[in-house]
């Protein structure tokens, strides 16, 4: 029987990733391997009973070694830390985490000959611009991205090896997962505004346009990726739409109309206002289809019940 391994599966992508049709459906063992560092067990809660599952609780660099052989289909890494301030605060967060995981995952898929899909980010980008391309000048600013640049490049380096595989730069994930997490903007701000707190605007953020990737389309470009065995052995911008945090902010105004912003000071902030190129996405067979006021509105409906005002069985203020 062949298996799927996904490091890291009790995370945000992760707990979406493992109820995918599309995976289950190739009647594969997916193996769920997480070590609960954030404690998301709620995302291994009613497993959709047509998948076949196995999960191993512990540290994914030190398992997947034993994991990966060659019945194994693909691997997906996504474990680690994922909260860039978190990392900022403690950069060995990433560098001796992620980076061992990705170098382990990495080491193994190649012994076994096994496709493997890395997430990195579009965060690395480091110019303003409209529709940057994979080739865009890209700059490890802070601990997150300069550890996403050398998982990259390790890649890369294997890829010229002879290792199959994908790495995605995933525009910021957008949208409710079983194992979902509120430190990225767009879902941050939907938990503000739920909760009656102002949305927490990075001062100079306002007019800046960013990427963003709607949970669906992730969990559609890794699905796709292994069942159909396209791999790029490459770099590929993955985002279903860029706007700006104004965009962000009017878009959530219209489920919940009071919503208001404080500007805060981030050592994450910089100046950049850039649009990403789906070209190569899309020239490999990917697209995407989320959209920003669909993935606000399914983030609030969860939130309903403490939404004040909101119809408990509708949409808020519906
Ligand atoms: N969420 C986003 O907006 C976004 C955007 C771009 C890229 N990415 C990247 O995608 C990947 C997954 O992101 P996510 O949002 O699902 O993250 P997440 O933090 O929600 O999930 C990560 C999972 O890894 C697990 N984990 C941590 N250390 C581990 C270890 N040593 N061994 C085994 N498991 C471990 C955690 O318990 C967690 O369940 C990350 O590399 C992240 O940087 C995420």
């Amino acid at each position: 029987m062949a298996r799927i391994v996904v490091l890291g599966a009790l995370g945000h992508i992760g707990s979406a990733l493992i109820r995918s049709p599309q995976l289950i459906g190739t009647g594969d063992e997916l193996v769920l391997v997480d070590d609960l560092t954030t404690q998301r067990y709620a995302s291994l809660f009613d497993l959709p009973s047509t998948g076949r599952y196995r999960f191993v609780q512990g540290d994914a660099g030190a398992l997947v070694g034993s994991l990966v052989d060659s019945s194994v289909r693909a691997v997906v890494q996504l474990a680690g830390a994922s909260d860039p301030g978190a990392i900022a605060a403690d950069p060995a967060l990433a560098m001796s985490g992620n980076l061992r995981i990705t170098r382990m995952a990495i080491e193994a898929c190649g012994t076994a000959g096994v496709p493997l899909f890395l997430p990195s980010t579009t965060s690395v980008y480091a110019s303003s611009g409209t529709g940057l391309t994979e080739e865009a000048p890209v700059a490890g600013t802070h601990a997150y991205t300069e550890c996403k640049l050398e998982e990259e490049a390790l890649l890369t380096n294997a890829f010229a090896q002879g290792l199959q595989g994908t790495i995605a730069r995933f525009g910021t994930i957008v949208g409710p997962s079983p194992g979902m997490r509120f430190h990225t903007a767009v879902n941050r701000f939907c938990w503000q505004a739920a909760t009656g707190a102002p949305l927490s605007v990075w001062t100079s953020a306002l007019h800046q346009v960013r990427p963003y990737l709607a949970i669906g389309d992730a969990v559609s470009l890794i699905a796709q990726s292994i069942t159909s065995g396209t791999w790029l052995d490459s770099v590929v911008n993955a985002a279903s739409f860029n706007v700006t945090v104004e965009e962000v902010i009017a878009s959530i105004s219209r489920v919940i109309p009071d919503a208001s912003i404080t500007r805060i000071d981030s050592a994450l902030m910089n100046d950049l206002s850039f649009s990403v190129s789906t070209s190569r996405a899309a020239q490999a067979g990917f697209t995407c289809s989320g959209t920003l006021d669909a993935e606000v509105a399914r983030t609030l409906a969860l939130l309903r019940g403490i939404i004040p005002g909101a119809d408990t069985q509708g949409s808020p203020h519906a």
